[in-house]
């Protein structure tokens, strides 16, 4: 199955929203795989965003991404890619549809509470650089039977 590298960003754990995401992904029937939290190094944040390297934003938004402390997790399931930028929300907070997570926890472009991969290639990448291999779980939920014909 796939995986995405999602991340609660330091304005959500600020707003106590930890809580409230995850039982988002829960509910909708992906697996939790890797958890941790951790304020990021910038050095870190930079290589996350490095495809934003050339933006006149870059420099705010990995000083935001290394300011406090965020949880980065890794979820598995089938298209949880592409769902889970569903259930994200917009970049654009005046685009981010009430009922997805920006919709209703966000209202600023900077501070947009969560990330989640854009691609297959971003998830691998994203995944490879904030998780050990060992720091990932392999495991069956029982519950999956039901989730999936
Ligand atoms: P992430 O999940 O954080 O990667 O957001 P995204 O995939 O929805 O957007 P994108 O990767 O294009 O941009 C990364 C982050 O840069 C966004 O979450 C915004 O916080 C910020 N950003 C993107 N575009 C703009 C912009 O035009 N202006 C400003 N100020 N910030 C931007
Ligand atoms: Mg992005």
């Amino acid at each position: 199955k796939e995986r995405s590298f999602i991340m609660i960003k330091p304005d959500g754990v600020q707003r106590s929203l930890i809580a409230d995401i995850i039982k988002r992904f829960e509910q909708k029937g992906y697996k939790l795989i890797g958890i941790k939290v951790l304020v990021p190094a910038k050095q870190l944040a930079e290589a996350h965003y490095e495809e934003h390297a050339q933006r006149p934003f870059f420099q705010k938004l990995v000083s935001f991404l290394s300011s406090g402390a965020v949880v980065a997790m890794v979820w598995e399931g089938q298209e949880v890619i592409k769902f889970s930028r569903n259930m994200i929300g917009a970049t654009n907070p005046l685009a981010s549809a009430p009922g997805t997570i920006r919709g209703d926890f966000g209202v600023d472009f900077g501070h947009n509470v969560i990330h989640g991969s854009d691609s297959l290639t971003s998830a691998e990448r994203e995944i490879a650089l904030w998780f050990k291999s060992e720091e990932l779980a392999q495991y069956d939920l029982t519950m999956q039977a039901w989730t999936y014909e």
